[in-house]
This record gives structure tokens, sequence and C-alpha cells, in this order.
């Protein structure tokens, strides 16, 4: 039986990759930290942690296409079977899509297709919706459109602040996301 081996990609404070860090199974599968954003938080936290980063500028590259084959060659000599995005800011394109047909998995503050984009949990504040939530799906090309694995949803509290909102929703986001990640390494292990 293959042991899964999966990358996070993070481009800001990481406290989804955090919690995925506690979970001794979710740890174990982790080979790599891919982030965007030199100087981004997360990038100490995985050193700290003794996760191997890769740090890109994507400035620097050509076209997203030069730029996704670095990454892509750093996941094929790890052999990494998944990619968990976790707060990356970047669509993904065709030269990872194409390698990682339904293993690419993202986590997004909104119950979509309600609020896709920059800002879900402001957007959904302000909109003063009566619930928003948590989604997770798989990656497509585009912005937060993919199929969808799992959602949960929460009621909004009248009188809470958006600061207050973030909070809860990402208590969510930190209890939901390790659980369907471990369901999904844990199906593909039980097929093969
Ligand atoms: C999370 O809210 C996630 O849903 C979104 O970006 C945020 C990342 O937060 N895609 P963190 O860096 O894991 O704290």
């Amino acid at each position: 039986m293959k042991q899964q081996r999966a990358s996070v990609f993070a481009s800001g404070t990481g406290s989804n990759f955090d919690v995925m860090m506690q979970d001794e199974d979710i740890a174990n599968s982790i080979v790599l930290l891919v982030c965007d954003k030199p100087g981004a938080a997360v990038i100490e936290k995985a050193e700290s942690l003794g996760v191997p980063t890769l740090v890109l500028d994507p400035k620097i590259y050509s076209s997203k296409q030069e730029y996704e084959k670095v990454i892509y060659e750093k996941l094929q000599s790890l052999e990494v079977d998944w990619i968990f995005l976790a707060g990356y800011m970047r669509l993904i394109g065709e030269t990872l899509l194409s390698q990682y047909e339904g293993r690419i998995i993202n986590i997004h503050p909104s119950i979509l297709p309600s609020f896709p984009g920059k800002d879900a949990i402001g957007q959904a504040f302000r909109a003063g919706v009566s619930k928003t939530g948590v989604t997770i799906h798989y990656v497509d090309e585009g912005m937060d459109t993919g199929p969808i694995i799992a959602q949960e949803e929460i009621e909004m509290i009248p009188g809470e602040t958006e600061e207050q909102l973030k909070t809860r929703i990402q208590a969510v986001e930190h209890r939901l996301y390790p659980n369907v990640m471990k369901q999904l390494m844990q199906n593909v292990t039980e097929e093969l």
C-alpha cells in the first residue's frame, strides 16, 4: 500500500497549514510547502516544522507555464500525489491541472457558488446574508468553480463583527479541511 504524498500551496498566514501539521497522519503525508509570496508567514511555519519549502516569485517567470513547470518538476521529484490549496491566491494553470486531474483541492470561506474570489468573508458580511460557511472543492481552471466535495454552513449572528465571523469561519475550516484531506487520501489508498 503506497503512502500518499501531499503538497500544500499557500500564500499567506498558514493557519490551515498549521492545523494540518497538528494531525499526525496528515503531517506524515506532507512533503512540500509551495509558496508564491517570498516572506509569507507560512514559510517560517513550514521551516520550523521541518517541512521542505519551494518559494517562488512568479514575476520572474516569462509565463504561468514556465512558473508551473518549475513547481511540477519539484512535485515529480518528490513523487507528490496531491495538491492542497490553503490560501494560495493564484489560479492553477493547465500545466498542473493536466498532470494532477482530480488531485488538486481548494478550501474557500463561503458557500460556493456564492461569493467566489477574494475577500469572500467580507463579501458575505456586507451582503447581509443569513448564512455563510466553508466549501472544499476540486480545482478547475475557473475561480472557485470546481466540483464541490464538502460544505458546512454557519448562521450569521446579528451584531457580530466581520472579524468575529472570520474567527468562526476559520474554526470550521480548521476542522473540515483535515477531515476531508484524510478521507480523500484514505479512499485512494483503499482503492489500490
Ligand atoms: C482561508 O480562509 C481559505 O479558505 C482561503 O484563504 C484563507 C487562508 O488562511 N482560501 P490561512 O493562510 O490558512 O490562515
